[in-house]
């Protein structure tokens, strides 16, 4: 086919049109929307670097729950800010910690939402790093049993779906294992199986509270530049149990959502990362950009690169512009 005999811009001559064949679609169904759940009541405290997002008490957790699920999100993904931090991380798996507190009422009060909990320790200790640090590094074998706990508590509190984050080798195989050996073998893992230690994580650690208190995460999580690393890493996860496996962060990775795409079956989640959202709001707000175009374009970018669950702090955002049409 070649001009002048063809013409793509025949069928992009009006609205009807171009909605008529429209590859990717973007609906709210696709969403996660992140909660950050703090101790004490009516507490709703912005996070200086994430504009739009708040850190939440239980009772104000339940309340933008419920108007996330009535704007058409199906789930959200809870984070927890402990009362206190220990070197072990020890608030993470506690019964009436933040999360496992949280999770209970939403699921008391919100019927039908999916919680989803992320799993890890950073967090909960008082050093910052997502397990247990010896001789200045996280031990893995030893940080299996804590994450395996963590997944078990919040399974028990009432989770829908646990996600690991924290990066070690073989935690979806330990929490899977936890999971059926206590009859939770119907929950589903979704594994952040493909996290690169990024910098873009940088106003999630002022949400959470959870920079490093020495040194960094490389040891741990993915080397940006490598792509063939990614496909062992869901490779391994997904011989372990995972359901979902998400890469993360989104934008800057979308080669790697594309490649994950083409080689596994299994759904692939992608989150739209803190450092992310800023820098679209921060731009926004100055005025330079066209925010809700922008967002959208970017999460169908995510859409049409092959992910099937988008996890991003945009979700009500773009349910609220969706449902005006
Ligand atoms: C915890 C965790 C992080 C994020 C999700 N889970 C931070 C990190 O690894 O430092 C980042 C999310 C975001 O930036 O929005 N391990």
């Amino acid at each position: 086919m070649m001009y002048p005999e063809y013409r793509p811009r025949r069928l992009r001559r009006t609205e009807a049109l171009r909605a008529m064949v429209r590859e990717t679609e973007l609906t709210p169904s696709h969403l996660v929307y992140p909660l950050f759940i703090v101790p004490g009541k009516d507490v709703k405290r912005p996070i200086d670097a994430m504009p739009g997002c708040f850190q939440l008490s239980v009772d104000k957790a339940l309340e933008e729950a419920k108007e996330v699920f009535g704007l058409g999100i199906p789930a959200i993904m809870l984070f927890g800010l402990p009362e206190h931090k220990d070197p072990k991380g020890s608030e993470a798996w506690a019964q009436h910690g933040v999360v496992q507190k949280a999770t209970a009422a939403l699921k008391r009060d919100v019927h039908g939402l999916l919680v989803i909990t992320d799993v890890c320790m950073c967090e909960y200790t008082s050093h910052g790093h997502c397990g247990i640090v010896s001789r200045g590094d996280v031990e893995n074998d030893a940080t299996l049993e804590s994450l395996a706990k963590i997944a078990l508590s919040h399974a028990r509190a009432g989770a829908d779906m646990v996600a690991p984050s924290d990066m070690m080798d073989g935690r979806v195989e330990a929490i899977r294992e936890a999971l059926d050996e206590n009859d939770f073998s119907h929950i589903p893992i979704m594994s952040y199986a493909v996290k690169y230690a990024s910098a873009f994580y940088g106003p999630f650690r002022d949400a959470a509270e959870s920079t490093p208190q020495f040194g960094d995460r490389k040891s741990y999580q993915m080397d940006p530049p490598n792509q063939r690393e990614a496909l062992r890493e869901a490779t391994l996860d997904l011989e372990e149990g995972a359901d979902i496996i998400m890469v993360k962060p989104a934008m800057s990775y979308l080669d790697i959502i594309h490649l994950l795409r083409q080689e596994f079956t299994l759904p692939i989640a992608a989150y739209q990362v803190s450092g992310e959202y800023s820098m679209i709001k921060a731009a926004a707000m100055n005025g330079w950009i066209d925010e809700s175009r922008v967002v959208e374009e970017s999460l169908t970018g995510i859409r049409r690169a092959g992910a099937d669950v988008i996890i991003t702090y945009f979700a009500k955002d773009y349910a609220k512009k969706y449902k005006a049409g």
